[in-house]
């Protein structure tokens, strides 16, 4: 096996040659930045030590590989990486209400959100989430007089964590999260503690579930819930999740649902779990009309064991 390619934070790029075996082909690969390439014999090693290490998303290679292919096609192979990471960049929507500056935005990653959350009176804000381009999520921020004061860090999985290292390197803000394991340069929060900045400040509430590490934050009446609730739909659990525990999940859930109806969610992706899009909620309408959380912890496990049917059924992509 031969490789080269390019590197971005914790995931390197590789255009491999798989010499061996009974198919010898070319192939790009993403993998974590510090597998060692010698033991991998197939593309399936590759995918298993992914999913293995990072907690890979099943949803995420179907992306990679068209907007490899896209960019092959059109005779522009450098460029490979930005356009696997930023596939799908959007400008930021303004969510501001009141007192509060909300942006959320698109930037590329598995249909992830990122988050500018923080004081419209001061304008020092929260960076939730920086996902895989940390330069537009600081430039979105300068352009609009935002400073970034803190990154905050919803779990450990890389795309919500791929910029945090650029993004604490163009701002100088401490980076916080679940766990400071796996999180670079992270200091770990604890369940309820306050982070205050400006004439803002957030409640870091611990909602492991998805991933052991995992913490929503809320601030302002918006709560960031990462992978934990998304419109519609909740946290992947199970085998391509490390650590994960729908038990946990679910615990983790009724806590939320205990915040006031108008607390507006703000999910990690962009995962709506009905049709058409959304891409925010309130707690009320989740406790209304997600289907998870209709009915008991025994419906929630059967809906994630059918959830592929169901989204056949109802037409959700
Ligand atoms: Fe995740």
């Amino acid at each position: 096996m031969t490789g080269g390619g390019g590197y971005f934070s914790m995931l390197k790029l590789l255009e491999i040659t798989l010499n061996g075996g009974t198919n010898p082909s070319t192939g790009i690969c993403l993998c974590p930045e510090d597998d060692d390439l010698s033991t991998f014999r197939s593309y399936d090693d590759l995918e298993r030590a992914f999913k293995r290490q990072i907690g890979y998303y099943l949803e995420f290679l179907p992306v990679c590989a068209n907007a490899v292919a896209s960019a092959y096609a059109a005779g522009t192979p450098t460029p490979l990486l930005s356009a696997m990471m930023t596939h799908r960049i959007e400008a930021a929507v303004d969510h501001s209400e009141g007192g509060v500056r909300l942006l959320q935005l698109h930037l590329g990653g598995d249909r992830n959100f990122q988050y500018l959350l923080g004081s419209r009176a001061d304008g020092r804000v929260a960076a939730v989430d920086p996902g895989f381009a940390p330069d537009r999520l600081h430039g979105t921020a300068e352009t609009r007089g935002l400073k970034i004061e803190v990154i905050l860090v919803t779990h450990g999985h890389a795309d919500h964590t791929g910029g945090v290292t650029r993004l604490a390197d163009l701002t100088g803000a401490p980076v916080l999260a679940g766990r400071a394991a796996g999180v670079p340069g992270a200091r770990a929060v604890v369940d309820g503690e306050t982070i205050p900045f400006g004439k803002f400040a957030i409640t870091a509430l611990h909602t492991p579930g998805h991933a052991p590490d995992h913490v929503c934050y809320l601030g302002g009446g918006y709560l960031a819930t990462g992978d934990l609730l998304f419109c519609g739909k909740v946290g992947g659990t199970g085998p391509p999740f490390p650590g994960s525990s729908a038990e946990q999940e679910w615990a983790s859930l009724q806590r939320v649902l205990q915040l006031p109806d108008a607390t507006i969610v703000l999910p990690g992706h962009d995962y709506y779990g009905g049709a058409g899009t959304m891409t925010h909620s309130t707690i009320g309408h989740e406790r209304a009309h997600n289907p998870f959380l209709a009915g008991d912890f025994a419906a929630f496990c059967e809906l994630k064991e059918n959830w592929a049917a169901y989204k056949k059924e109802h037409g959700i992509r």
